[in-house]
């Protein structure tokens, strides 16, 4: 029982509820209001969810004052700097950094997962070449179910572990597949004696008639990248795979809609956008012409890769990205690349005008990511997708935090109505 409480008074009609407040390890403290509507006959009302905590998790630490993420208490920094993509995955599914033997079990298990049903690849010819790849996404992922329909028991943890691996595994040829399907080329299979993103920019850029070598420089920077962009506590394509998998569906249906809803430019879409933006603006010398368009409520334009909803100081990960832009632009004999030069002034024009700074605007991950995609080779259509392969880790880690609790309950939010009142049907030679 909380011993904390807060005691809400309803000043119409005199009633009082009293309600617990529980406290977490870090962050804010939540009231628990599950009882207000009960005692009180009011429904909360906060759309956009700015002071609602739809979970408890124990997964990701965010605090936006201070610019801090951590993932199960490790900062954000240090899994940068010493950690790989792979053990920040294990990490975020079962709670603890893998000792050496579970690292080498944890990879094995992946890289054993990458291939895809042959039958799978049929659905690819259904899309047109200029089809967008998140939109082949949110299809073939949401098809897994049809093949892999043998551990879909959810309410079995075995079931729900070999779901997440094949999630996690999957998705770069899944997302492959979609790259070599825009430009026509041979699908390439998975290779299980590379990286996990060694293995992606294998399937990604080579071809039949010749070796491809991998450049450690680039799946460095990709695995650093998948780092960052791993899990994010509640954000809205997470909320997504919690609202679809309150219902228990399977989870290849669950993180099919966190595609869908990652696709977003308000989401994970912003860093395809960033570079459209970058490009619409062209050179510095346009630049105050559109931080005056996206200070105007009357134009649409926005900054994107400005702001966040909870980061109300530095995004960690961009700052991280930030850096590394400029490693790897410098390793690939590229430092002078337009496009970094240009966001580096813009972020600076942006970040000294005041009004960014009274709203507390900052580059978010999306900023600088879409600028190492570019000098990786990787098209702007493919940048949400590769955002996608690195948020399964989160999204599945997500799901199985919340199938696993046993309190889990259908997600159901309530509503504000302010639609017509109840009135009488009129025949239509009356209307
Ligand atoms: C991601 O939630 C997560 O954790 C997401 C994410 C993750 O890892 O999962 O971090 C990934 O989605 C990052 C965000 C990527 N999106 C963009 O970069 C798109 C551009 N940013 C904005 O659309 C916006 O900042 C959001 C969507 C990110 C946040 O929106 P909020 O919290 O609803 O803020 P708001 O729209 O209420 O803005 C507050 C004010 C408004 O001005 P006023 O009404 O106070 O005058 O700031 C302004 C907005 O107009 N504003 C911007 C702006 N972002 C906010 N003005 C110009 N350019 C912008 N980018």
């Amino acid at each position: 029982m909380a011993k904390d409480t807060v005691t809400i008074t309803d000043n119409v009609t005199g009633k009082t509820v009293e309600l617990p407040i529980y406290h977490g390890t870090q962050g804010p403290a939540a009231v628990d209001i599950s009882r207000f509507y009960s005692e009180l006959g009011y429904v909360t009302y906060d759309p956009g969810f700015q002071s609602t905590a739809s979970c408890h998790s124990s997964i990701t630490y965010i605090d936006g004052q201070q610019g801090v993420l951590q993932y199960r208490g490790y900062p954000i920094e240090q899994l940068a700097e010493k950690s790989s993509f792979l053990e920040v995955a294990h990490l975020l599914l079962y709670g603890e950094l893998p000792k050496q033997e579970e690292l080498v079990g944890f990879t094995r298990n992946i890289t054993r997962h990458t291939m895809i049903n042959e039958t799978l690849k049929n659905f690819y010819n259904g899309f047109n070449h200029d089809a967008h790849p998140m939109a082949i996404m949110v299809g073939v992922v949401g098809s897994l179910s049809a093949f892999y329909h043998d551990a879909l028991d959810i309410r079995n943890p075995q079931h729900r572990e070999i779901a997440a691996h094949r999630l996690i595994a999957k998705m770069p040829t899944i997302a492959a597949a979609c790259y070599k399907h825009s430009i026509g080329e041979p699908f390439v299979y998975p290779r299980n004696n590379l990286s996990y993103c060694g293995n992606l920019l294998n399937m990604m850029f080579s071809v039949p008639c010749e070796e491809y070598v991998v450049d450690p420089v680039a799946e460095r920077a990709l695995d650093l990248i998948f780092i960052l962009h791993a899990d994010h506590e509640q954000n809205a394509s997470t909320s997504t795979i919690r609202l679809a998998g309150s219902s228990a569906a399977n989870p290849f249906a669950c993180v099919a809609s966190g595609i869908a809803a990652l696709w977003g430019p308000a989401h994970g879409g912003a860093n395809e956008a960033v570079l459209h933006m970058l490009d619409e603006i062209g050179s510095v010398d346009n630049i105050p012409k559109y931080i005056e368009k996206a200070k105007d409520k009357n134009d649409p334009f926005r900054l994107m890769g400005f702001g966040h909803r909870i980061y109300r100081n530095f995004d960690p990960r961009a700052t991280l990205i930030r850096k590394m832009c400029h490693e790897v632009l410098t390793k690939l004999g590229k430092q002078d690349d337009p496009l970094f030069e240009l966001a580096l002034k813009l972020e600076e024009v942006a970040l000294n005008d005041d009004y960014f700074k009274e709203r507390k605007l900052y580059p978010n991950v999306d900023f600088y990511s879409g600028i190492i995609y570019k000098v990786l080779g990787i098209p702007t259509n493919m940048f949400t997708v590769m955002f996608s392969i690195a948020r399964t880790v989160g999204w599945v880690a997500q799901w199985m935090e919340m199938i696993g609790d046993p309190n889990q309950r259908i997600a159901r939010p309530r509503q504000l109505y302010d639609g017509a009142a109840k009135r009488d049907y009129v025949q239509v030679d009356r209307r």
